[in-house]
């Protein structure tokens, strides 16, 4: 089984006899899909089937031309950082979501906790940049694949990669975003967080934390950047690599369309300088168009002071 015809119904290390090869070719679109309520049925029409095809959430996907009509009251965007704003749930199969990303906004280099990963452009341009796994950690899927004798063909380069995987520690994350780290002193220079992620990154180092023991200072390995113009779907999982998002743009706002399967609240961000992994929950700005009401924890109000 190729990735097209993996099965999206269930995590990517659970998609049996997977043999793991980037989607090249350019998509066909079948149908034409007229509105994003219509695209929702559809995929909750598909997601109701025991086995979905990847390739099959792509075409829908695309097969769908974005119009700011539909989706406008879900587009809220913060000053500060790109939001997650929910759509629809999915019946717990997937979710939906909307991100808005404002002049720069940059989410950090994540893996996409074992789910299967489709983002539509709906407005603007954005960039993707894909990057090779740190030598010491390994995905859930490739522990399978490694496991699977004779061993299978894999897109990665990294497929003698070690049993050991690091021990991950859980901060209050409400987004993919290493500005939010909870401590990370970017959160209090919000400008900053406009900025690509990667200097938010380099400045948690300059904080000399003792528990960086382990991992290098050799930036992470990029294995491609590719911008995405309205319309445009992709698709990636942890099998085929680690991607960061970036709104290349210093004055317009970009919008994309998220699906996750099966949907997930927390996954792991890596220090671009050293591969280090940390867990992150993450959470939603709003939902089903309305603002989350966010509360402040003590310790935050106390690091803004
Ligand atoms: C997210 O779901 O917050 C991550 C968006 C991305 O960069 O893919």
């Amino acid at each position: 089984m190729d990735v097209e015809n993996a099965n999206c119904k269930v995590k990517v290390s659970q998609c049996a006899d997977m043999e793991v090869l980037p989607i090249e070719k350019p998509l066909k679109i079948d149908v034409e899909i007229t509105g994003l309520e219509k695209l929702i049925e559809e995929l909750h029409r598909v997601f109701s089937h025991d086995h979905v095809n990847v390739q099959d959430v792509q075409k829908l996907m695309a097969g769908y031309k974005s119009d700011p009509k539909d989706w406008s009251k879900f587009a809220k965007f913060d000053r500060f950082r790109y939001t997650r704003n929910l759509v629809d749930a999915g019946n717990g199969a997937f979710n939906i979501m909307i991100l808005c990303w404002g002049p720069g906004h940059a989410s950090a280099i994540h893996d996409h906790a074992d789910s299967h990963c489709f983002m539509k452009l709906l407005s603007g341009s954005l960039d993707e940049v894909r990057y090779e796994w740190p030598e010491n950690v390994q995905p859930e899927v490739m522990k399978v694949l490694n496991n699977n004798k004779p061993r299978r063909k894999c897109c990665s380069e990294s497929q003698d990669l070690p049993d050991s995987v690091s021990e991950l520690k859980i901060n209050d994350s409400c987004h993919i975003d290493s500005c939010q780290n909870k401590g990370d002193r970017c959160q209090e220079e919000g400008d900053r967080c406009q900025t690509k992620s990667g200097s938010c990154q380099e400045r948690r180092e300059d904080h000399g934390s003792d528990d960086d023991e382990g991992y290098d200072v050799e930036d992470m390995k990029v294995r491609g950047r590719s911008r995405m113009e309205i319309n445009d779907v992709c698709y990636i999982n942890d099998a085929l690599g680690l991607h960061r998002v970036e709104n290349p743009s210093h004055v317009d706002g970009a919008v994309s369309l998220h699906l996750y399967c099966p949907p997930f609240d927390s996954c792991r961000v890596f220090d671009a300088r050293t591969g280090k992994p940390t867990q992150v929950k993450v959470t939603f700005w709003s939902m089903y168009g309305k603002k989350i009401k966010r509360v402040i924890e003590a310790n935050d109000a106390a690091d803004s002071q």
